[in-house]
């Protein structure tokens, strides 16, 4: 008897069978893994983190296209998962394509939610707060010309937003004020005073969705594609695994790039959204497959 869920308010049987790996450079992709997690429950989701890479945002396109597909591939390979999601703007809009040809198995990438948001907005000026690398990409420019063309777009992209984003997740000190600067520019630009959504479109920025909301000047809407990802990758994971049995190892594993050592602060935040078994890549590459319980 398969778990019922509400998926895109229809009632559909949801497989309690498959294995979904959630991956980004660092905690972002935590705010995708629970919407997935949220609407079924009965699935083994597992996530990974490329902690020797971090951040994504400041890197070079070339950098990020050429270390994509490996480090997909090697995740994979760790994990056994039914479905990849790359739970990552500065990925997924520069390499989803890339990350598919390596993989033997189906991908669901992040899609920055710039259309809901101009659907959405009354007064037709949105704004779009991103890594650096998010907001340069032409995937990002084809996004806002199918589908914001008939409203105004106004630009930003924090890579501090990023990291205060962890170290806020972490329970760690920073900087409050780095919240205002971070969205100031957005309403600053020309235009900016009609501004009334913000696109969350760096999967790192829901974590602080109320600490931005306390900071703007004034109340805004902020739109983020984690919902709509969590149901696109069941979508994908359904007619993956269909009728298939239950699996036995359920999920809650957390992978690594770099020494689970090296990411405690990291490890820390896995273990409040569900993923207690920290196990570095390079240990799974040995054969007794060393995995660290932190
Ligand atoms: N979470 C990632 C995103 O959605 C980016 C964070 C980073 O710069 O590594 O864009």
């Amino acid at each position: 008897m398969p778990n019922e869920t509400i998926l895109s308010s229809r009632i559909v049987p949801v497989p309690e069978a498959g294995r979904v790996l959630v991956f980004d450079s660092g905690m972002g992709g935590l705010t995708v893994a629970r919407e997935i997690m949220a609407r079924a429950p009965g699935i083994a989701v597992d996530y990974a983190a490329d902690t020797g890479f971090f951040p994504y945002g400041d890197k070079s396109d070339a950098a990020l296209r050429e270390r994509l597909p490996e480090i997909a591939s090697r995740l994979v390979d760790a994990a056994r998962p039914d479905v990849f999601v790359i739970a990552c703007n500065t990925a997924s809009t520069l390499a989803l394509d890339q990350v598919r040809a390596a993989l033997s198995i189906p991908v669901v990438g992040t899609v920055p939610a710039i259309k809901p948001a101009a659907a959405e907005s009354q007064s037709g000026v949105i704004g779009l707060l991103a890594t650096p690398g998010t907001i340069r990409r032409q995937y990002t420019a084809d996004l806002i010309r199918d589908f914001a063309s008939h409203v105004s777009v106004i630009l930003h992209g924090s890579i501090e937003l990023v990291r205060l984003a962890e170290a806020h997740a972490a329970g760690e000190p920073y900087d409050a004020n780095g919240f205002a600067e971070a969205q100031r520019p957005l309403f600053e630009a020309e235009g900016g005073d009609q501004l009334d959504t913000i696109v969350l479109a760096c999967t790192h920025f829901p974590l602080v969705r109320d600490q931005l909301a306390a900071a703007a000047p004034r109340p805004v809407r902020y739109i983020d594609s984690g919902a709509a990802i969590a149901r696109q990758t069941l979508r994908v994971l359904f007619r993956q695994v269909d009728g298939r049995a239950a699996t036995e190892m359920p999920g809650g594993r957390v992978f690594l790039s770099g020494p689970p050592a090296d990411s405690e602060r990291l490890v820390k935040v896995c273990r409040r959204f569900g993923f207690g078994t920290a196990i570095g890549l390079d240990d799974t590459a040995n054969a007794e497959n060393r995995s660290a319980h932190i």
